[in-house]
């Protein structure tokens, strides 16, 4: 069976095809950019982490690191600390100097857009309550957002019960907010924002072989019911 709608969009235009089909981009209309980062509710009190320059560095080398990697879906009973939480954010989306148009960050992202926000669902982590927090990248802070009820049963469910999916101290949840990418690169955008989303989960697995810490990418999951978790009250 070949399914051709979806080869068609890991497909890149060659020239003529890309000066017919893209059209101008809002940053070429000079339309303003779009923030880089989510809105912070008014008076929201946001939680420290450790800062990048007190982060512990590993005694691995790099290349046993990238040998030792695998999938890990059985986590110990143990308690991850603010400070491997803090390493693991920075990893995956620090950002280390801002421009006008975008972040530079420890990910390379196409055109430095960044098109993603860092939700956590934190389980045990050591300081924190549980529940739905966000990375407040610019800041390299936390905003607690809300707790949920049942959240293990919740989890393992949206993830068509891979029940190993709830039992993690974290799980991350990447949202896509796509205009941040469209604004430059229109049509050609959701390539680039799926390429930049596995570097991401790529950082943060390594992040935490480094830190002999366990992870695993979750692909299969109801997206729909999982933005509905995020977003509603
Ligand atoms: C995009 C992506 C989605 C994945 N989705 C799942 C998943 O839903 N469930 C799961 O058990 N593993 C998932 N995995 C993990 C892969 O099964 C795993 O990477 C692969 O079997 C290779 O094993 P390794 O990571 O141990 O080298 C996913 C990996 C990636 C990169």
């Amino acid at each position: 069976m070949v399914i051709k709608f979806g080869r068609k969009y890991l497909r890149f235009y060659n020239q003529d095809e890309y000066e017919k089909n893209v059209s101008k981009s809002d940053q070429e209309k000079e339309l303003p950019s779009p923030e880089m980062e989510l809105k912070i509710p008014l008076n929201a009190k946001l939680i420290d982490l450790i800062a990048p320059e007190d982060l512990k560095t590993e005694q691995t080398t790099f290349l046993s690191i990238i040998n030792s990697r695998v999938s890990r879906r059985k986590y110990l009973d143990e308690v991850i600390t603010l400070e491997e939480l803090s390493y693991l954010l920075w990893c995956t989306q620090g950002v280390k100097r801002v421009l006008k148009l975008g972040a530079f960050r420890t990910v390379p992202s196409a055109g430095a857009r960044c098109p993603f926000e860092t939700y956590l669902y934190i389980r045990k982590v050591e300081g924190l309550e549980p529940g739905i927090y966000r990375y407040i990248s610019l800041q390299h802070k936390l905003l607690f957002i809300k707790s949920v009820e049942n959240a293990n049963e919740l989890f393992s469910k949206l993830a068509y019960n891979q029940r190993f999916a709830a039992n993690g101290d974290v799980l991350f949840l990447w949202v896509a907010v796509p205009y941040r990418t469209e604004w430059r690169y229109t049509t050609l955008s959701h390539k680039f924002i799926a390429i930049d989303l596995g570097i991401v989960c790529e950082n943060l697995y390594l992040a935490c072989e480094a830190r002999g810490l366990g992870t695993v990418a979750i692909g299969y999951y109801e997206q729909e019911k999982l933005d509905t978790v995020l977003t509603k009250s």
